[in-house]
């Protein structure tokens, strides 16, 4: 029943950003958290990957950034309400060019997916992000107080069903980027990991031709 109503809830922008800022002391925490470790450079292209509907765009110059989610219902609510371009898009086959941008914010994607689409996701960032490009990355962890009753309901009803620990989260993104830093904080009810992160490789092409050859 519970479920039923989170899916439903889901499926209205307004209503899902709305009742997530309730739980979140209205993303206070996350935003100072995206501005302190992401901070917006002029001229710089940002690709916000599964962007929902579009309330961190605010934090970056409307013309380079790019916010892509597969919900087009998000999608199109984001186009309405927020300066930026937002595109309907699989974030695990980014269709950008190689070395495109110079900032990648990737805020509660990966808990949904699991090891074998968060490492599509992964190789897709790494291949657009150009080689002095940063990357943050912001995802649930498992609720840390016993105390924080209203923490644990929220991850036993929410659907991101892959919530993983620092340590599982490291060990994916480690294949992928070069990790820079860390943190751990609460939002709300909700505790997150925070890695910011930067390019592995000095090129995509390199990056490629390392992996053709890892192959063989
Ligand atoms: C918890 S929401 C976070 C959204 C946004 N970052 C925010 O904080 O408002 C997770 C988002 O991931 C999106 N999503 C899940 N799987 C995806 C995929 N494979 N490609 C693109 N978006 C995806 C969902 O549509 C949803 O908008």
């Amino acid at each position: 029943m519970l479920q039923f109503l989170i899916e439903k809830l889901s499926n209205h922008p307004g209503l899902f950003l709305f009742c997530r800022g309730v739980f979140e002391a209205n993303f206070r925490a996350i935003r100072r958290t995206i501005r302190e470790q992401l901070p917006a450079q002029p001229g710089g292209r940002v690709l916000d990957v599964a962007c929902g509907p579009g309330a961190f765009s605010e934090l970056f110059p409307a013309e380079g950034y790019v916010g892509v989610d597969m919900n087009e219902r998000y999608i199109r609510y984001a186009q309405r309400h927020y300066p930026g371009t937002f595109q309907i898009m699989d974030a695990r086959k980014l269709h950008f060019d190689d070395d495109t941008f110079d900032d990648v914010l990737v805020y509660g994607l990966l808990h949904h997916l699991d090891d074998a689409d968060a490492r599509a996701v992964l190789e897709g960032i790494s291949r657009v992000l150009k080689p002095s490009g940063r990357v943050l990355i912001i995802e649930d962890i498992p609720t840390e107080s016993r105390l924080n009753l209203i923490g644990h309901l929220l991850h036993r009803i929410e659907n991101g069903h892959f919530i993983r620990t620092a340590e599982e989260y490291r060990g994916l993104l480690d294949g992928y980027l070069r990790q820079q830093g860390e943190q751990f904080f609460r939002s709300g009810f909700c505790d997150y990991y925070m890695a910011s992160l930067t390019a592995r490789q000095e090129t995509a092409s390199a990056a490629t031709a390392a992996r053709a050859q890892q192959a063989t």
